[in-house]
């Protein structure tokens, strides 16, 4: 593949409403990132992706814009965005925002338009589309429940929402309603962001037809996600979205894509693709209910494993993802992804070892570097999610007792992730002075980034060392562009590849499992170990070593040869 100029970099999401409060509104700010640009930095990352900062009546937490042009007040002003952007450019870092562009806030001055006159101009932004008989267009459930339709007040329209009624559709089969988009697009790109990553972009395409369909569940409804499957010529659209805008500034851009047909990766993101890049979900979807959150399994190690390295090498030489362990829509990683005996600080450093060192580039989600965890709700008002409120519904409905609704909620909300980041042990976890706006999680006083600081052990500052490494100008060539090679891959307790360019080699080894494990290096690849690059255990390799035993919960990174 072509170099990209994003290939070598790591990034990291911000959720703006938990990173940090600077007023003591409870809600964190622009100015409360400002603040922490230090700490970044001493990271050591590159790219940083702020969900939505715009002003929007957070139906949906800020997915829901009233105005792409203007920063929320809650976070802010626009000169204060200015300044974060140009801070951060001193702290070598470059900003990537939140781009939601399937859908806008029914309090966006269009739809504002569209509902006053119904037969107007702003009525073709979105979809306007006749009843059948007094009934919404077909039966599409949205995907936070309930139909995707809702009656246009004082006509026998309706439009189209595939998430809250309170997100409209945006009509892409409307040339304006692009041009609208590029323009803003562009306007964001002329301030000197880096790129954006795009929010739930598949679903711009639809079946025009809206036909009925045949139902997938009791409410006599079908997932809105079938017309996502079904509707052809999204390409067209991406095409000129690139072309229009990023193309112009050589932008990074990730995608949230799901469901994206197998045959059109490379047209999505090869080397000449729509996005830069997306994210890699495929540990997410395994770990997805069929029905929802009521019905998710557990992550079962082999086959996590599996689905990461069949990711790999699905892309190999044709794309490069985006690899994540969490972000603000799932639970969090080490909560889900680690097998009981390893929700440890060593566990956490296993896991992000693994994601970081993996072919992509990788995302780190605020928390994730301290080995922050899900926290426990006590009650569903506890949460602050529509799609929480949704899936809880959705249990009750399926027959689960309120306890049983509360604990999938407690293994897969959204609000796992969206608790505020732990700075300190001092009321709050320094979050805030002031009330915070969810719960700050119980266990803050022993996992915050204060005490982690002093640590020289801490998963912190393992992660500061992960991501020297990784950027070391002597590894960077082979973390960036190295071949990825799996071996042991049927192994039920380690976690074992190489990375190889023509400069270097390296292999991560990770033990997952509960009891003690030798690997042979020079069986499984004809290589001996040259040198211990990073490690979660003290124990020191012999230079030449061929065998490398590996105790529960072991990670270590070798440059072999
Ligand atoms: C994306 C966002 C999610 C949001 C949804 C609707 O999936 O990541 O948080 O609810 O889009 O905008």
């Amino acid at each position: 593949m072509k170099t990209k100029w994003w290939h070598d970099k790591v990034a990291y999401q911000i959720y703006p409403k938990s990173f940090k409060d600077s007023n003591g509104d409870g809600i964190g700010d622009l100015r409360g990132i400002i603040e922490k640009l230090d700490y970044l930095e001493s990271l050591g990352i590159d790219l940083l992706w702020l969900s939505p900062v715009y002003q929007s009546p957070f139906v949906d937490q800020g997915y829901d814009i009233s105005d792409y042009y203007k920063i929320a007040e809650e976070f802010g002003t626009m000169e204060e965005f200015d300044e974060l952007l140009e801070k951060a450019k001193e702290h070598h870092i470059q900003i990537v925002m939140d781009l939601v562009i399937n859908h806008c806030s029914d309090r966006h001055e269009w739809f504002q338009k569209a509902l006053k006159d119904p037969e107007g101009e702003y009525a073709d932004y979105f979809y306007f589309v006749k009843g059948k008989n007094g009934n919404p267009p077909n039966n599409y459930r949205s995907y936070f429940g309930g139909s995707a339709w809702e009656q246009v007040p004082g006509t026998d329209k309706y439009y189209l929402h595939m998430f809250a009624k309170e997100q409209p559709d945006l009509n892409w089969e409307n040339p304006r309603v692009r041009q609208e988009l590029f323009e803003m697009v562009n306007w964001w790109l002329d301030k000197g962001i880096a790129g954006f990553r795009i929010d739930a972009i598949i679903n711009i395409k639809k079946n025009l037809t809206f036909p009925d369909c045949e139902p997938d569940g009791p409410d006599g409804l079908r997932s809105c996600v079938h017309m996502v499957e079904e509707a052809e010529g999204i390409g067209e659209f991406l095409g000129e979205l690139k072309q229009e805008t990023f193309a112009k500034y050589d932008a990074f851009t990730v995608g949230e894509v799901f469901n994206m047909k197998e045959s059109e990766l490379e047209q999505f993101v090869g080397d000449d693709g729509y996005f830069s890049t997306m994210f890699d979900f495929a540990p997410h979807i395994l770990t997805e209910g069929e029905k929802g959150w009521y019905d998710a399994k557990e992550a079962e190690f082999t086959e996590w494993k599996k689905t990461i390295i069949d990711s790999q090498l699905r892309c190999q030489g044709k794309a490069f993802l985006a690899n994540i362990i969490e972000n603000h829509d799932e639970p969090r990683g080490a909560s889900r992804y680690l097998p009981e005996h390893a929700k440890t600080p060593d566990g956490a450093k296993m896991l992000g070892t693994i994601s970081l060192l993996l072919r992509g580039i990788p995302f780190i989600y605020q928390g994730q570097e301290i080995g922050m965890v899900n926290c426990r709700m006590s009650d569903v008002n506890e949460y602050d999610d529509i799609d929480t409120y949704h899936q809880y519904q959705a249990a009750l409905d399926a027959g689960c007792s309120k306890e049983e609704a509360l604990e999938a909620c407690c293994r897969h909300s959204r609000d796992n992730a969206r608790t505020p980041m732990q700075w300190d042990d001092s009321a709050s976890a320094g979050f805030t002075d002031g009330i915070p706006w969810i719960k700050v999680n119980e266990n803050y006083r022993e996992i915050n980034v204060a005490s982690q600081e002093k640590n020289p052990n801490s998963v912190l500052n393992y992660y500061r060392k992960l991501i020297r490494l990784k950027k070391d100008p002597k590894w960077r060539e082979v973390f960036a562009q190295g071949e990825f090679i799996p071996f042991l891959e049927k192994d039920e307790q380690i976690f074992a590849f190489a990375r190889r360019a023509e400069t270097a080699q390296v292999v991560v080894l990770a033990n997952f499992g509960i009891r003690e494990q030798t690997v042979d290096l020079m069986r499984e690849l004809g290589t001996v170990s040259e040198q211990m690059l990073l490690g979660n255990t003290e124990r020191k390799l012999e230079i030449g070593e061929t065998k490398v035993t590996l105790y529960p919960c072991d990670v270590v990174v070798l440059s072999v040869k």
